[in-house]
């Protein structure tokens, strides 16, 4: 299996990060293909943390390519501070092994400011990460973005701030009564940019066709989860990209063929950042508990993630949408010493039930879920890397996943580092 993708399951930060840098050993290149700076992927190595934002989670493996695929949204004043970052820590050694699609589009100041005015003034709230990822994709699908290549060309570049600020100026003075912003200031923050994304940019497609030609193992990091994409999640509140797997070909220009197969990732239960339904939620100490014990806080925002038992209807459909091959299960450690451990079969509306989840949002937020216990297990599993060693309750856990969602669990992960890490069959 040359070329595999790795699809969060639920609705983001379900631990791609970790598996992406535990795979990366086997790989040769791993691509970032959707999303932005919205993501935060966190790596563990000996104890020691990282998160990044945009660049791909196989950095910290020194050989290895890492590309950033046209269908990003880049905001080049983080690329700028995580690569500083990444460098200062010893990572990126040859600026040759990290590439920048010409074709993927810049984070402009605007999209930001206009992310962070919708929210706080806007009369409905998704709870974004303030990233500016929907004004920046919103502009992509309008033809009035402004992409790295442009960037590259001082006139086209100038020509095309000018262009948005009419329009954009206009919204952020005239509807928002905010202050607008000026040409010549965007042009002397982004000129500096120029310099470094010209060690990066490349075409991206051309290598990646190469590489196939070549037998190289590709890795396809997705962002965000399933249910945060902008078709198949809980719309609106999703984010402004596609996450199941039918984006990696789009999103990198790599043809659908040549993804042999689809790694999902999900927790042993479920959290959500931002507004939006979520059947599973619990709003009590339990909850609580999953949230203090799984340090369930946003890498990219701080915000406290709602959290909730494994929901099994949702993790099926995720299953379907990506043509999953094998499931990561993380966090089991998180359910160390809870006396009972509850998994959602189906939901139930007006005496209804669904095994899938309704079309509509407003529905899917008023689901009740039908939950069935699983005894918890005494001791802990943190640091486990053998599947024999757990504890048969956990087992049992595993097992019943596995036969509610019709495929094997591949991965086991009981801690945030690389090393606590079951797997039971290697992707690659
Ligand atoms: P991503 O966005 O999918 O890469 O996930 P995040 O990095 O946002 O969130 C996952 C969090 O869980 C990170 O803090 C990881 O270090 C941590 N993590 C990953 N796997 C495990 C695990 O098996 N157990 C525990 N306790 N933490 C884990
Ligand atoms: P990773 O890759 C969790 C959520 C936001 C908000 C919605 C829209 O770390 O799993 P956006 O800024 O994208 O317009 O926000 O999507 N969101 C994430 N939630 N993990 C992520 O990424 C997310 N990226 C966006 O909280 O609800
Ligand atoms: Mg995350």
């Amino acid at each position: 299996m040359p070329n595999i993708g790795i699809i969060g399951l639920q609705w983001g930060d379900e631990g791609k990060g970790k598996v992406i840098d535990l795979l990366s050993k086997d790989a040769d290149i791993v691509v970032r293909y959707q999303g932005g700076a919205n993501a935060g992927h966190t790596i563990v190595v000996q104890g020691e943390k990282i998160i990044l934002h945009l660049v791909p989670s196989g950095i910290l493996h020194e050989s290895k390519y890492c590309v950033i695929g046209n269908g990003v949204v880049l905001d080049p004043v983080v690329l700028e501070k995580e690569i500083s970052e990444l460098k200062a820590k010893g990572f990126i050694k040859d600026d040759k092994k990290f590439m920048v699609s010409g074709l993927a589009h810049l984070i402009m100041p605007y999209h930001k400011k206009l992310d962070i005015l919708r929210e706080s003034k806007g009369k409905k709230r998704i709870g974004t990460t303030g990233r500016g990822i929907g004004p920046a994709y919103e502009d992509k699908a309008s033809r009035m973005g402004i992409r790295v290549i442009d960037l590259m060309d001082p006139d086209v570049f100038k020509e095309k701030i000018k262009q948005n600020l009419e329009i954009k100026n206009f919204i952020i003075e005239k509807y928002y009564g905010d202050q607008g912003f000026k040409a010549q200031d965007i042009i002397k923050q982004y000129v500096p940019f120029r310099k470094l994304l010209k060690k990066y940019i490349a075409d991206t497609a051309d290598f990646l066709h190469k590489s196939i030609e070549e037998h190289k193992k590709i890795l396809f990091e997705g962002a965000q989860g399933t249910f945060l994409d902008i078709d198949h999640g809980t719309y609106p509140y999703v984010t402004s990209s596609n996450t199941v797997a039918g984006n990696i070909a789009s999103g990198s220009g790599v043809p659908p063929n040549c993804i042999d197969s689809v790694l999902g990732i999900c927790k042993a239960y479920t959290t959500r950042v931002g507004e939006g339904p979520f059947p599973t939620e619990l709003k009590d100490e339990i909850g609580d508990r999953i949230r203090e014990v799984g340090r369930e806080y946003g890498s990219t925002t701080g915000r406290p993630r709602r959290c909730g038992w494994f929901d099994a209807v949702t993790v099926k459909r995720a299953i379907k949408l990506n043509g999953i091959n094998g499931l990561c299960l993380m966090k089991l450690d998180v359910f160390d010493n809870f006396k009972k451990i509850f998994i959602c079969t189906g939901y139930e509306l007006n005496g209804k039930k669904y095994d899938i989840p309704p079309m509509s949002s407003y529905e899917l937020s008023k689901c009740n879920p039908i939950l069935e216990e699983m005894p918890g297990w005494k001791g802990s599993v943190i640091g486990i890397d053998e599947y024999k060693k757990l504890p048969p309750n956990a087992k049992k856990y595993i097992a019943r996943l596995e036969e509610l969602l019709g495929v094997r669990i591949d991965i086991i992960s009981t801690g945030p580092d690389r090393d606590s890490t079951i797997v039971l069959k290697k992707p690659f």
